[in-house]
């Protein structure tokens, strides 16, 4: 059950695979971060990562509690607006912005964050040939290491994000230095799927160094961004991931006493993604086949076309068959998709009910970087999506058919 809806209902009425969110759980998520950072300090806002699941009803329930959004591309940019998110709530972050997505920003009135000083020029030529000032940041890189996998550690002195630290008021100096562009605000990212405390606690200490220097230097701070990146724990056999308070705990204190000792109050932001979002989804994909060979296949109709983080970064999701829950383990079993790929297993080894052809198999924890990876390899629509709230369900996306898939293509003429 999510949410007074059965999922093997849902599953009946709107095919599978099919991704199914829990829309109360994604407010509860924001309103507990609200809540924690609030403890601390008053001027917060939570910019939710739009890329973690970029739906459009999704942005609207945040955009409805007040969310923000971290944006990372004009397509984000676009969809957080059409969901009602002010521009002045939005960041458009990225480290190859194209001259077309400068524009778009400078068109909405929407900040942006920096990556570099070729980006510092691109903007405030366009600004100023649209005749505006734009309000920027750089985002920084803090040179740390993080304890999480290496492609989504986004603060290592050799990511491609970011300003070097060291280099950061020379940036601060050209960009105080332009005419249409104003620098207000800072912004960092350490990663993704991070499950200690203590490295958000120093990245927090290094930025608000930082702070104190450009704010020495005349920079006027509107916003000090600290970024995403709070894990959830996918094992739930596991430790509890870190709480929004243990999180707000260890950040906010070293954020307000500098704030405190330099009388300022700027605009404290964070980008959460994941732990917004990740455990509000469960994908449900049906069982097509069982077949006894070195070990048990579980043959499913999703794979990594619709969730492909087991397969890019190794990671675990927690596997249930929806149709019996309450059943007592029978087996191993490896859950496979219908990937033409060695490597399109969503579960290896993990101990289940008898799976059967026709079962439905429950994947949790699917609602970040799930259908926003999601791609049509092997010639397959990308799946349905339904939201759940207080037992009501509706398609907040659906199914793509054969017809989708052939809309964009042309032929060329010497092919007719
Ligand atoms: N802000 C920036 C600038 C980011 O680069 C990211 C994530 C976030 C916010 C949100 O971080 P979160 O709170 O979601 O951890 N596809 C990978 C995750 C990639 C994250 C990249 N950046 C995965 O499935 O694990």
């Amino acid at each position: 059950m999510i949410d007074g809806c059965d999922t093997v209902e849902l599953a009946f009425a709107h095919g599978t695979p099919l991704y199914v969110t829990d829309e109360t759980r994604i407010r509860d998520n924001f309103r507990g971060y609200i809540q924690a950072l609030g403890e601390y300090y008053s001027p917060v806002r939570v910019l939710y990562a739009a890329k973690a699941n970029g739906n459009l009803s999704i942005l609207k329930i945040l955009a409805q509690e007040g969310a923000g959004a971290d944006v990372f591309s004009s397509g984000e940019l676009r969809l957080a607006l059409l969901a009602g998110m002010k521009p002045e709530h939005l960041l458009f972050n990225g480290s190859s912005k194209s001259e077309a997505d400068h524009r778009l920003a400078v068109e909405k009135g929407v900040r942006v964050s920096l990556d570099s000083l070729d980006e510092l020029a691109q903007l405030d030529r366009i600004a100023g040939e649209a005749g505006k000032v734009v309000e920027i940041s750089f985002r920084v890189n803090p040179a740390m290491d993080v304890p999480t996998h290496p492609k989504i550690a986004t603060g290592l002195a050799t990511s491609k994000f970011g300003i070097p630290a060291c280099d950061i008021t020379d940036a601060y100096v050209a960009a105080l230095a332009c005419k249409n562009v104003i620098p207000v605000g800072i912004h960092c990212h350490i990663g993704s799927q991070i499950l200690d405390i203590e490295p958000f606690a120093k990245e927090a200490q290094v930025m608000m160094e930082i702070v104190e220097e450009l704010h020495r230097m005349g920079v006027k701070f509107k916003f000090i961004d600290l970024g995403g990146g709070l894990g959830v724990a996918y094992d739930h056999h596991g430790p509890d991931a870190p709480s929004f308070m243990s999180y707000a705990g260890a950040v906010m204190p070293v954020c307000t006493s500098i704030l405190g000792r330099l009388g300022i109050s700027p605009e404290i932001w964070i980008e959460p993604g994941r732990s917004l979002v990740c455990d509000s989804t469960v994908l449900l994909t049906k069982v097509n086949s069982v077949k006894q060979a070195h070990k048990t296949f579980v043959n499913v109709d999703a794979g990594f076309n619709l969730l492909i983080r087991p397969v890019m970064y190794d990671s675990y999701h927690e596997v249930l068959i929806a149709n019996r829950a309450d059943e007592e383990p029978a087996g191993t079993f490896t859950v496979t998709g219908p990937i033409c790929e060695t490597g399109d297993i969503l579960a290896h080894d993990r101990e289940l009910p008898a799976a059967i052809a026709g079962d439905l198999i429950a994947i949790l924890d699917a609602g970040a970087y799930g259908y926003s990876m999601a791609s049509q390899y092997n010639g397959r629509g990308r799946c349905a999506e339904v939201l759940v709230k207080n037992g009501k369900a509706e398609l907040m996306r659906r199914a793509e058919t054969m017809e989708d898939l052939m809309t964009t293509l042309r032929t060329p003429s010497w092919l007719v």
